[in-house]
């Protein structure tokens, strides 16, 4: 296995990913993990990630002395390579020129990394390589032992080895795809130096995961909120493949699910796997409390917190549920040692289930915390869960509570909840729905005027909304055929009485956000 040590790239669980496409395992750590730590990971190799500081402006940032003494291949990238090049006795300066884009970098001698791995070559016949550069700083002096094995006009030190050592450092970042060759260099890095046998697979993996379990929690008893989204119900269908009858999953209903979505849990854990489910309607309890409520964050503050009263009542009357299953996954989990310092600003707060575990006094068990969410998908499938399930676009904590705009009422959230299953519905017939990253209906408390047949009508307005994104972070709107938005407003405007207006989102995010609240 691979430890890649974070110096808070943007761009680290790139890393991570490229690394386990090689079926290779790896964890991202923070790059001021102890020395004990990296011992006891016992790493095959290790990779430096990129970062913000400056060598000689940050002097803590380095990597741990460890690093370089267990004897063992390591790559660093970006940061990374200017940090070992200072390290082990190079210079690193500032080149007042940022270089940010994509470069040509010319291999140069030979490398285990790189030799052989081209786009083209030149008259000379040299290999080149279109490389993503982002760097403010290079170095300018190699350390002792290494040689140059990459360079170009503006950074005569692009990649450099120390073969004896298998130490490598490239300047560019190899994890974006905007570097063609990149997955070819990780893969020379993990499988070839690193001697990594690439058998880190799924099926293997579910086997893994179910011994895992069965040993973590024995004979015990283990609760799951289980929501219907793609992380809960990986979990569930895992753990009823480890422990069976062990296991307990609680469905809330709280009013603001998607259309049939409560039938859908029982209908697929209940029925089809046998998983034991506890179906709360809370529908008047949720409802109550949002009575009289506009504010955005007040509501999502409310339906978290009755979700955590409504899961508390049921944990309680299972005395002997000792473990709390939750979906957390690999991105929930990475600290990045870029979060360390900066704070992000909290734009929405997303909170789930926040508190349960300390009040309920359990045990947790979080058997997705390694995967990413591709990964999760994967897994999801090799368990034997429904593709459309597996699939689905993610849908928020607070659920349709922020696609109600201003006071959540029942019966706007049944409009809307229609709304939206034309949209999805009309969506995958038209073999878009894997094409958007995520795709709504939002509920407007607008009234406007309409004809239909000979009567006025006076009714309100849905908004549809359909983005394309990565990471969520930031988004485009997907241009959606017109003749499907159209064929979506006659239905929704025809089926869903009491709307007589459709519109289309088109704004991005930044400035907007994907939510509307
Ligand atoms: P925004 O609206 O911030 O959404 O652009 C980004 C992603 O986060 C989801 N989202 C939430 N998820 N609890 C959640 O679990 C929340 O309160 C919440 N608010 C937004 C949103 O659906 C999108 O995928």
């Amino acid at each position: 296995k691979i430890l890649i040590l974070d110096f808070g790239s943007q761009v680290a669980q790139l890393i991570a990913r490229r690394v386990r496409e090689q079926q290779v395992y790896c964890e991202l750590h923070p790059f001021d993990v102890s020395a004990d730590f990296i011992r006891d990971f016992n790493p095959q190799g290790i990779i430096l990630s990129g970062g913000p500081n400056s060598v000689y402006e940050a002097e803590e940032w380095k990597a741990p002395q460890v690093v370089f003494e267990l004897g063992v291949p390591v790559l660093g990238v970006c940061y990374g390579m200017q940090t070992m090049a200072a390290q082990l006795g190079g210079k690193v300066e500032n080149s007042h020129k940022r270089e940010f884009g994509y470069a040509e970098m010319r291999a140069q001698g030979h490398s285990k990394l790189l030799e052989g791995i081209q786009d083209r070559t030149n008259e000379q016949g040299h290999g080149l390589l279109e490389v993503w550069m982002s760097h403010g700083d290079k170095v300018t002096e190699l350390p002792p032992g290494f040689k140059i094995i990459g360079s170009n006009e503006s950074t005569p030190i692009a990649a450099m080895a120390d073969e004896a050592r298998r130490f490598y450092a490239v300047q560019f970042h190899p994890e974006v795809t905007h570097t063609l060759k990149g997955r070819e260099i990780y893969a020379r890095f993990v499988r070839d130096i690193c001697g990594c046998r690439g058998d880190w697979n799924m099926p293997n993996y579910v086997e893994e995961a179910i011994a895992k379990v069965r040993e973590q929690v024995g004979q015990e008893e283990v609760i799951l909120g289980l929501s219907g989204g793609v992380d809960s119900s990986v979990v569930a269908a895992l753990l009823h493949r480890a422990i069976g009858d062990q296991l307990t999953c609680v469905f809330v209903d709280n009013g603001l699910l998607r259309l049939n979505e409560g039938a859908q849990v029982m209908d697929t854990f209940a029925r089809n796997l046998g998983v034991k489910v506890i179906h709360v309607d809370a529908v008047g309890q949720f409802m109550g409390h949002l009575k009289g409520v506009s504010d955005p964050e007040q509501k999502r503050k409310i339906i978290g917190r009755e979700f955590v009263e409504v899961f508390q009542a049921e944990a309680q009357k299972l005395p002997n549920a000792k473990w709390l299953a939750q979906g957390t996954i690999y991105p929930d989990v990475i600290e990045s040692a870029g979060g360390k310092t900066k704070k992000a600003h909290a734009i929405k707060s997303h909170h789930n289930v926040g508190g349960l575990p300390e009040t309920l006094n359990l045990k947790l068990l979080e058997p997705l915390r390694e995967l990413f969410k591709d990964e999760v998908r994967e897994f999801g499938v090799a368990l034997g869960l429904p593709h459309e399930m597996v699939y689905r676009h993610p849908f928020p904590g607070p659920g349709l509570g922020v696609r109600i705009l201003g006071e959540v009422k029942q019966e706007f959230a049944d409009l809307l909840r229609r709304a939206d299953a034309i949209f999805i519905d009309e969506l995958r017939a038209a073999d878009w729905y894997d094409k958007t990253s995520q795709a709504f209906a939002v509920f407007l408390p607008v009234k406007s005027v309409g004809v239909m047949g000979d009567g006025r009508t006076y009714e309100y307005v849905v908004a549809l909304r359909a983005v394309q994104t990565s990471d969520f972070m930031t988004a485009k709107w997907a241009e959606l055929p017109h003749e499907l938005l159209g064929r979506v407003s006659n239905r929704i405007i025809n089926e869903v009485r009491g709307i007589n207006r459709v519109v289309y989102d088109i704004s991005g995010k930044p400035p907007a956000t994907i939510e509307w609240e």
